[in-house]
Formats: C-alpha cells, structure tokens, sequence
C-alpha cells in the first residue's frame, strides 16, 4: 500500500464535521491549546477530571531517567474501582456495562453492578489461590465476559496479567508464561469460533508438559471457565472449574489503592527478533489515556452510547478499547464471542441492529473484506443507530474509508483513523470528531497533549509534503514503561535511533497540511490483518523443520488482509541431510512439503501465522555480506519487476527464483 502514497495524496475528499453532531460532541478545539502550554499539566487536569484518586498525585512527570517516565507516582488508585465501584457509587449500578453475544447466538447482560460483584468474587479466588501483588497471571481465553472479568480481578489485586490471544499454540503460549513465569493460568474448556467448538485447555495442558519433567512450568493452577462444553482432560490439584471456586467465594473485596506506577500488565508482542517481547503497562497514565482518548475520539456519550470494538481481548485494542478505556467511562459495550462470518456474513450488522450501536470500532481488514462481498449484506440490517465509526491496526485506504461511511455509516458518520501500537498503549495520532475536518487514508493529527514529529535519517523533522520516520518526541502517560525482565532491549529498540525520542517503527509522510499518512512498517515487522509477526520469528520456525536449511519471510502486499506471509526456503533432501534440494527435483513433492510447512509454522505460533504461500527455491538472494535482501523477495511475492540486484553476491540467483515462483 506504501507504493501508492502519491496517489493517496491526491485523495481531496474532505468531510467536515456536520453542524448536529458539533453541537454536542465531547472533544472541543480548545485541547489542542491547552495541552500544548503544559503538557504534562494538561494530562495532570485530565488525570483529576476522569479518574478516582484513593491518593491524590502531587506530581505529573517524572522523567529524570530517561527513557523510563514515570507518571503521577505519588498518587495512588485502584483500576478495577475506576472501572467499577465508583460507578455503582454513583448510582449507575444499573447500567449495562456489557452485552455479550456468543458466537451460536446466546447471550448475557453484566449491569455495572454485576460485574462488581462477579470482579469481587473473582479476586476472592485468586487471592485464595495464593495470588498477591505483583504475581503475574496468563489470560487465555475466548471472548466471553470472564475475560474482562478476569483481567479486572487480577488488576483489582494489584497483580499483573498476561493475555495471550487464544489463537496462540502450546508453544507460543508457554514462551509466555516462561518469560513472565505466570502461577496461574486462567484458560476455559473452550470457546465458539466459525460455528465450531475450538479448544483451549488441550492448548494449556499441552504447553504445560513441553520440555517434560526436566522443564516445570512456573504454574500452579489452571483456573478453567466452562464455555465450549467439550472434553477435557483434568489434572488434580492443579485443575480448577472457574464455576466450583466462584461459587465458593466470598463475596465481599474492598478495592485497595496501589501507586500509579504500579505494573498492570504485561502484553507480549512480535519484534524485529525471533523472541515476542513483553510490553510492560502500567496503572495511572495507562488508564488516563486510555479514559482520555475512548472519551474524546469516540465521542462518548456514557448515558446513552452503545460502544463496539470488535477488537479481541488477546490484542491491545481489547486491553485499552474494550476493557480499560469503556469501563473507566463507564461505557455501555458489546462483546462479541466469534468470527464476523459465522454463522453469515451479516453477523456483525445483525449485532449492530440487536443492540443499537451508536459506535463501532473495527480493522480496514474486515471492512475491505466486507466491501467485497458486498454491500447488499450490511444493506439488510438496520444501522441507522450508528454515529460513529473508528479504524485500527493498519493504514485504511481511501476506497474502504470512504465505503466504511458510506455503506455503514449511511454517509453521515464520521470515520476516525486511530494510529497508535502496544507500545504506546492509548490512541496517539487520530482525528476529533467534531473538531477535525476528515480526509479519508490519513490518520491526520496527534492528539491533545501528545507530540508526533517526522524525522529524517539525520534526526531533522521532515516538514511538510515530505516522507519520513515516525518519532514520538515528548514522553506520554500510557507509554510503556519497558520490556519485561529486559531494559536493555527496551533501550536499543525504542530509544537508540534518535536520542531521546520514541521511535515506533512506522514510516510517515506529512502532507502539505501537515496531516500525516501512515506508511507501514519499516523494520521486519508485517502486519497481517491488523496482527504484528516478527519475519525473524516465523524464520525461525520454519529452520526449526528438520527438512528445512533456510528460510527468508516477507510480508507481502494484499488486498484484503493488508500484507500476508510470503516464505522462500530452501530445503533438504531428507531430515538433517546435507544435500539441498532443487526446485524442480522429481524426488521431492514441494506441494506437498510446502503445505506442510504452513501447517508447521501454524501449530508452532498460531494459525494467524501461516503463511500464505511456501515457495521451495535453490538459493535466496543476499549481499555480499550474507544478508538476505528482503526487499527483492517481495517483489517476487508481489509479482513486480525485480529491483536493483546490484549489489547480490551472486546476481543470477533471482532469475531462478522468479524462474520457481513465477
Ligand atoms: C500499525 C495496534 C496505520 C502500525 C493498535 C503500528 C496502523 C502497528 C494504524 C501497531 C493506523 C496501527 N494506520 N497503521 N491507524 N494503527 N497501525 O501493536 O504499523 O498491534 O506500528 O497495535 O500497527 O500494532 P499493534
């Protein structure tokens, strides 16, 4: 998509903010001054505005040890209260904080209240299951109120959890709770996924046992939720129904107040290396960007919005947009259990209709995936209740933006492009709805109280009509605070391109406006529907295939899904054999060892990474100095004219790949 940036910058649609929806809109222009005199102060006035504080903070920022900020550290509150009891205190018990639909069609409502009492009762088991302060605890569960439940319990009790997306295998989740040396799993039977039951706990007991007897886990309970009704294998002692222990529990917890730097989780994510790295969050800034911004670009009205992201738990925007930022505001949200095509293609618009959403918020990949089935799906459902649409995870191109409004919203919603990562932990650069004229592919401003600049290799802003690196200059209140057990990779990644200030990894072009347009990654990040993989990591597990010698992964271009996993490996003969094979040897089934492949890397990491296509090639293209040019790789994967070969050790050797592949 990066390759069209000029012709996104010939996009001229504007929409400007229609007059009813300024009238009452939340964000007002006058942000941007006030935080732009003192930003620290300004997040300080916010922090006040939207958060209950059991211990007022006397400071803002910290940062006399860069790059480790620290935010309002005298202060002191409880998330899960901020998210809970302050509001039944405020007698909106009765609120509906969460309509959840599962995949099959069932349903439940959690008042405010409810989902107090069932928090309470959560944090009771935990703590009678020896968790305390500090402890981390794995997360690996469907969409189903128990994940929210759980994430708040374990925040309630000042430990730290760690969700790890349920489409993860034994391994990748083992990595994890290693890193993290979880004690405690929380995992269910299993859960509704494309009209079927697909199994977690197997994934855990499995995950448990790698390395066997020489190898203990860290774990000293699997906490199960009961939800796929299917067979599962128990071990005692160790295995525990959520059901038995809720029903056991007391019932009474009183919120104790933790100091705002105090960890509140820990959210693994892929890096330019093989290792996921564990992205460290923390309480009081967390959650007053995450407040700030659900409010603001969202455009929240809590006595009367219906919210919707469709983001799932296991990935940031579930952290901050479904858990964190709706709850502190005391949103009203649904939840929703399964894929956006089962058991049809109009599930989501039927979900829209059932509840009233006034506000969705979803990833370009599913909209574009949606646009090409047709409009004529959505166009059954009454969507009129929408006023509000955002986008995330991945640059949204014009056509879908414009489509996403049009077809979704009716053509009168705004559309707000939210750019930010794990690692930022809240909204960065978006549009305020109400407040920004909208220019459909561009993500536009940064928000109120945070500085974006563009740089050059040199570390200069850019300036306008200009391409550059993106750079998060000023430290802000949801930044993450490190890499778990790791600052000296923290440091290197973040902090060491240009001295003092972020770097996110994502290219940037400003436009003659100063509006920016994100462009991608430009490390060895992919982004595979709105899902960041490491190149390195998928490497990895395919060299871990003992037919394979080598292997290079690109991200190449898609349509739908953004870019898509694209390897070139080089294979054996037979297992650990010497002898390489060529392409086209008879003796090798490359169909059949490239399926195999994909399914390899699938149960090694998960099926989000399989790659879409396995090529078996002779050689692959590097410098003389051994490194892989992945650049010429992804013009084959994308079916372009090779780039510049010049500078290849051996510069026939892409002819013969084009050869195999084309
Ligand atoms: C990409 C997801 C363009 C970007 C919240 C970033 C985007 C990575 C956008 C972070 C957007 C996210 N426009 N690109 N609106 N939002 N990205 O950590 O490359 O899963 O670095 O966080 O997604 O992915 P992550």
């Amino acid at each position: 998509m990066s390759g069209n940036i000029d012709n996104l910058l010939h996009e001229t649609r504007r929409f400007a903010p229609s007059q009813s929806f300024q009238a009452s809109a939340v964000a007002t222009a006058d942000l941007y001054e006030r935080a732009a005199d003192d930003r620290p102060a300004f997040w300080g006035e916010q922090s006040r505005e939207l958060l209950y504080w059991h211990t007022p903070f006397t400071t803002t920022l910290n940062w006399s040890n860069p790059p480790f900020a620290q935010w309002f550290e005298d202060g002191e509150l409880n998330v899960a209260y901020n998210c809970l009891d302050r509001h039944v205190l405020a007698g909106n018990g009765d609120r509906i904080a969460l309509y959840w639909e599962g995949e099959p069609g069932d349903s439940a409502t959690y008042t405010y209240a409810e989902l107090t009492a069932e928090v309470k009762k959560a944090a009771t088991v935990l703590l009678s299951l020896g968790i305390s302060r500090g402890d981390r605890v794995a997360i690996y569960l469907p969409m189903i109120p128990e994940a929210v439940i759980s994430m708040l319990a374990v925040a309630r009790i000042g430990a730290i959890h760690s969700v790890v997306f349920g489409g993860f295998s034994a391994e990748s989740l083992r990595a994890r709770i290693d890193d993290a040396q979880a004690k405690l799993v929380i995992t269910a039977d299993g859960g509704w996924r494309k009209g079927k039951v697909s199994s977690l706990k197997p994934a855990v007991d499995d995950s448990l046992t790698i390395g066997g007897e020489e190898n203990p886990s860290t774990v000293e309970h699997v906490l199960v939720v009961k939800r796929g009704g299917n067979d599962v294998a128990w071990v005692d002692g160790r295995d525990l129904w959520w059901h038995d222990q809720i029903a056991e529990a007391e019932t009474e917890h009183e919120a104790q107040p933790f100091p705002a730097e105090t960890p509140l989780f820990i959210l693994y994510t892929s890096g330019t290396t093989g290792k996921p790295k564990g992205i460290l969050h923390t309480s009081g800034g967390y959650l007053t960007q995450a407040a700030f911004t659900h409010k603001n670009v969202f455009d929240l009205h809590p006595e009367t919005d219906v919210y919707w992201s469709t983001a799932d738990v296991g990935w940031i925007t579930g952290h901050t947009y479904v858990v964190y930022g709706p709850l502190a505001n005391g949103a009203t949200q649904v939840i929703y259990e399964g894929t956006p095509d089962s058991p049809h293609t109009g599930r989501w618009w039927e979900i829209i209709e059932k509840y009233g959403v006034t506000i969705l918020y979803a990833a370009p990949t599913a909209i574009r995936t949606f646009m090409k089935l047709g409009r004529h799906i959505p166009d059954e459902f009454d969507l009129t209740s929408l006023r509000l649409l955002g986008s995330v995870g991945e640059p949204i191109n014009p056509e879908a933006w414009v489509w996403y409004r049009d077809v979704i919203g009716g053509g009168t919603t705004p559309v707000v492009d939210t750019w930010w990562q794990t690692e930022t932990g809240g909204i960065m650069i978006s549009a305020l709805p109400g407040v920004t004229t909208l220019k459909p592919g561009s993500a536009q401003v940064a928000l109120p109280g945070i500085h974006i600049e563009v740089l050059d290799d040199r570390g200069e802003p850019v300036g306008k009509n200009s391409g550059g690196l993106l750079v998060v200059a000023e430290p802000w209140p949801a930044m993450l605070r490190g890499i778990w057990g790791d600052p000296d990779r923290f440091i290197e990644t973040y902090w060491s391109t240009f001295d003092g200030k972020y770097f996110a990894g994502d290219g940037a072009r400003l436009d003659r406006d100063g509006d920016v347009w994100l462009l991608g990654r430009v490390d060895d990040v992919m982004n595979v529907s709105g899902h960041r993989l490491s190149t390195a990591e998928i490497e990895s597990s395919l060299v871990s295939h003992p037919r394979v010698a080598e292997a290079a992964v690109v991200g190449a271009s898609d349509e739908t899904t953004g870019q898509a996993v694209v390897a070139f490996v080089i294979v054996r003969a037979d297992e650990g054999g010497e002898v390489v094979v060529t392409a086209d040897d008879p003796s090798v089934d490359t169909s059949a060892l490239a399926a195999e492949l994909r399914g390899h890397v699938a149960s090694q990491i998960g099926a989000i990474a399989r790659p879409r296509q396995v090529f078996i090639v002779a050689e692959l293209p590097k410098t003389r100095s051994g490194k892989i040019m992945r650049r010429l790789l992804r013009d084959v994967a994308e079916g372009r004219e090779i780039g510049d070969t010049t500078t290849l050790a051996d510069t026939q050797v892409m002819s013969i790949i084009s050869g195999t592949v084309g």
